[in-house]
């Protein structure tokens, strides 16, 4: 997918890089709190959304999904469909339509045809109609026949059959010296069980393709965070060459995960396409989002600590059970986050996996650290009260000099600062350590704290820069905004390094015709994309000091001016037909070299009816260390919603399935809860100063999913705090704090 000419900047991070251009600053706008440039397109309602491309021509399509839970297609009775008015086709491709199609993001054919139904709403055809109606009231009808087996579907009943999966994002399995018999040993040992519900991305925008063909060539509108291995996943499902799949992801409503790979709406509207000689366009309802795409899996997690008496880890065990369909390998990452956020020399980190029939698990919102940091910094919060310590003096005395594990140094670590930092601004003294003991009429009121951190990636990812005779400057890459602020940062690091102000820089996101970029997904998007733009710039200043015939380190670009040895020029002058460079960076070994995360706290005050049981969060402050902030405003931003994922993992979100059959129950945003205005106070983000040489050349780390790690035990302990009830089943509904 990569391979550029002679024209490209290329860095693999083999050493650290600890000179960036970014830290002098002339232009004066890296980091600064600026307005999203795309902001004024979305408000305005012009910003183009995969869906509202006015193709001509263009059939409506809307997808049947299964109503049993496990067994056959038997028969599909299409030509009731067509006595619809306005209905053209019913389109079944038991070869091509994918059963699922998400593997934790990596790009991987669905090979398993749909006939064989492994979970309810799993997609079985596509209604083509020339209007939407006529195409939702033939799938809404559609007589077919099934085949029923016996299903899997109770969590409960199946856990004892768990086995281990396949390395996925990580080994399920790690074991470090003799964590049993150390924590038989231990002077103060804890042993607890955390369990967390399945959880639905709930993204705004629903998943949505259009495709176009022409000739051999795909054209995919669609809402996807990583375009570049989408095309391929696409291609490879379509057994079509990749270079035949163009994907177009300009603007996409959020995909907290659930856009990392392709969904059924892209393939159906592709293989629908074809056949019938037109463009196609399938929205998926809201319904089907929840029950086609992908969810979060349950987790059960037990916590196991062994320490001496001064509150030193010394046996750790952390394992836990998820649940997938059947020969699905991803698994979530429960244990991710604790491989390397406390010492403990004797230490097991093990994931087995249940076989059930429900929705496809997948990656959603921070895999791994977003619902495994709430079993570790629960079980941290309990050990603290076992130990009769201050829970931030356990974290600092089991903060680790080097990995654990790896015996490699951070590339750079902020644990212990946050800690402290976030405690002063909280005031995290007035917390009452005895729980249950602080009351305000009705209202039990406490306190809680969590440590934040979320691994850093980076990835393999180009850009293109060109600076035209106007003195404008484009740049264009498949990187896409979900959201997220990439439209802007990326702007802003061009703009940084060029002296061009960002008004004059023409963003083009979203596009396989571009240059390849890893996309969104990881939090490793601003870094990965970020650093291309950089070493695309980079190149392009060389490139004009050459111009000037100034060493590089004495031109001072500006305001759009050339400035070096005594002379000025407007950097439109010195481009002639205009001037490109591509950059590319790709992972090198300072990521062996170093384990590399970013990190933070989470502090939260809740009060808690004594009466009702109803909880009210009502401050939370955020404090991280994610190596340079790129733009002060969206990763305020990107925190904010972490941390309000953080109420919902805690108080809300619970996706729950008929344990009959395995059709979802609560697959709308009416039923299935995330937190509302009502529910989130006032937010406090705070960043500490911080770059990470080891990282990339911008000396970014990831800051998206940072928010979220650790965010949802801080609000559990804070729970605890108040009422003296630990309850260590998620969400923390009024029900069981009564
Ligand atoms: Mo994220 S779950 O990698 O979009």
């Amino acid at each position: 997918m990569f391979g550029f000419g002679g024209n490209t900047n290329s860095l693999t991070m083999n050493e650290p890089r600890p000179v960036s251009l970014l830290d002098t600053g002339v232009q004066g706008v890296i980091s600064r709190p600026l307005d999203r440039v795309d902001g004024p397109a979305k408000v305005s309602g012009v910003a183009t959304y995969a869906a509202e491309y006015a193709i001509p021509n263009l059939a409506h399509g809307v997808l049947v999904g299964a109503k049993i839970g496990c067994g056959k297609v038997v028969s599909i009775d299409v030509e009731a469909a067509k006595r619809i008015p306005g209905v053209i086709d019913v389109v079944i491709d038991f070869d091509t339509f994918i059963r699922n199609s998400q593997q934790g993001g990596e790009t991987k054919a669905p090979t398993q045809g749909v006939k064989d139904i492994a979970y309810f709403g799993q997609i079985v055809a596509i209604v083509l109609a020339e209007t939407f109606e006529a195409a939702r009231e033939a799938a809404l009808s559609i007589p077919i026949e099934y085949e029923y087996k016996a299903g899997t579907y109770n969590f409960e009943a199946h856990r004892d059959e768990a086995k281990t999966p396949p390395p996925s994002m990580l080994q399920p399995h790690f074991s470090q010296g003799n964590p049993d018999k150390e924590y038989d040993k231990a002077a103060v040992k804890l042993d607890v069980t955390y369990i967390t519900p399945s959880q639905n991305s709930a993204a705004m925008e629903p998943h949505a393709s259009i495709a176009v063909w022409e000739d051999d060539a795909l054209t995919l509108y669609g809402a996807y965070q990583m375009p570049t291995s989408d095309a391929s996943q696409l291609a490879q499902s379509l057994g079509m060459p990749k270079n035949k799949v163009r994907i177009i992801s300009r603007f996409i409503g959020g995909g907290f995960g659930s856009k990392l790979g392709i969904a059924p709406e892209s393939v159906a509207a592709a293989i629908a396409a074809k056949q019938l000689g037109r463009p196609v366009k399938a929205v998926m309802a809201r319904q089907q989002v929840f029950d086609a795409t992908v969810r979060r899996s349950n987790t059960e997690q037990r916590l196991r600590f062994g320490c001496d008496t001064d509150g030193r880890i010394v046996s750790f065990v952390h394992d836990s059970l998820t649940s997938n369909l059947p020969d699905e390998d991803y698994f979530e990452p429960v244990g991710i986050g604790s491989h390397s956020l406390y010492g403990g020399a004797h230490r097991r980190i093990n994931h087995d996996q249940v076989t059930l029939n429900l929705t496809l698990s997948g990656s959603m919102r921070a895999p791994g650290e977003a619902v495994g940091m709430v079993g570790l910094e629960c079980a941290m919060d309990e050990l603290a009260e076992t130990l009769g310590m201050d829970p931030i003096e356990l974290r600092k005395i089991n903060d680790p000099a080097v990995d654990p594990e790896k015996d490699v140094p951070y590339s750079s670590r902020m644990l212990t600062r946050s800690l402290e930092e976030g405690a002063k601004h909280f005031g995290w003294d007035a917390r009452n350590t005895t729980p249950g003991t602080r009351r305000e009429g009705e209202w039990l009121v406490g306190m809680g704290v969590a440590a934040a951190t979320r691994n850093n990636q980076l990835m393999q990812s180009a850009a293109k820069v060109e600076i035209h005779p106007d003195g404008s400057a484009t740049v264009s890459s498949s990187m896409t905004d979900i959201g997220t602020g990439s439209y802007t940062i990326m702007a802003q690091i061009a703009s940084e390094i060029l002296g061009i102000p960002v008004d004059r820089i023409v963003m083009k996101l979203g596009d396989t015709n571009d240059a390849p970029a890893a996309g969104s997904g990881g939090s490793w998007g601003a870094a990965s994309a970020g650093s291309a733009v950089y070493l695309a710039c980079e190149a392009l200043r060389d490139k004009l000091a050459k111009t000037m015939d100034v060493e590089s380190d004495g031109l001072t670009l500006k305001d759009g001016q050339a400035i070096g040895a005594n002379r000025q020029t407007a950097i439109g002058d010195l481009v002639g037909e205009g001037i490109e460079a591509t950059g590319e960076i790709k992972p090198g070994k300072q990521e062996k070299q170093f384990t590399q995360a970013s990190y933070g706290a989470h502090f939260a005050e809740v009060a808690v009816n004594a009466v009702t049981g109803e909880v009210r969060v009502r401050r939370m402050l955020g404090i991280f260390a994610a190596g340079r902030v790129l733009n002060a405003k969206t990763a305020r931003s990107q925190c904010l919603g972490g941390m309000t994922f953080g109420i919902g993992t805690a108080l809300h979100e619970d996706l729950i399935h008929d344990q009959r059959n395995g059709k979802l129950v609560n697959r709308d945003l009416a039923e299935y809860h995330v937190p509302a205005n009502a529910d989130v106070p006032q937010l406090e983000v705070h960043f500490l100063d911080e770059r990470d040489i080891h990282a990339n050349p911008i000396h970014a780390k990831g800051i998206g999913e940072l928010g979220i790690s650790g965010a949802a035990p801080a609000v559990v302990n804070a729970i605890y705090n108040a009422t003296g009830v630990r309850v260590r089943d998620l969400p923390l509904t009024c029900d069981k704090l009564l």
